[in-house]
């Protein structure tokens, strides 16, 4: 049993398919076991993108999310990292595997829909960040 934090960005929410993303979760074995909405501060974005700090992108990664409404969830199941970032597809939506939810629903690298944890590490850090702080 495993932990993930996924983040529903906001070009998926103002879509209206908030509920269609978190069907595919669901259909796929996985747990809710926690979810809120948030318009999230620079602080808590930058922690979260920690390991991009310094990046080119950075900057407008971090406004692009800023104050917009975003769905904050931990997942849980079985492998429940490698099976949301393999659901999720890659980062850019014209390279995301057919049926993924960023090759139905994304925009584009930045717009991408949702975001899931890279490793353990990552899931455990990023869960405090969005749940326990
Ligand atoms: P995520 O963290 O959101 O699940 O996505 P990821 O692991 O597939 O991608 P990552 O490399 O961690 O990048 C985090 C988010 O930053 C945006 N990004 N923009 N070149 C760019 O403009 C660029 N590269 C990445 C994307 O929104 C990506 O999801
Ligand atoms: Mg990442």
């Amino acid at each position: 049993m495993e932990r993930t934090l996924v983040l529903i960005k906001p070009d998926a929410v103002v879509k209206n398919i908030i509920g269609k993303i978190i069907s595919i979760y669901e259909e796929n074995g996985l747990y809710v076991e926690n979810l809120k909405m948030i318009s999230p501060t620079r602080k808590i974005l930058e922690e979260h993108y920690e390991e991009h700090k310094g990046k080119p992108f950075f900057q407008e990664l971090i406004s692009s999310l800023k104050d917009r409404s975003i769905v904050a969830m931990v997942i849980s199941g079985e492998e429940a990292i490698s099976k949301v970032r393999k659901i999720n597809g890659a980062t850019d939506p014209l390279k995301a595997e057919k049926g993924s939810i960023r090759n139905l629903y994304g925009i584009s690298v930045r717009q991408n829909s949702v975001h899931g944890s890279s490793d353990i590490h990552a899931a455990k850090r990023e869960i405090k960040i969005w749940f326990e702080s």
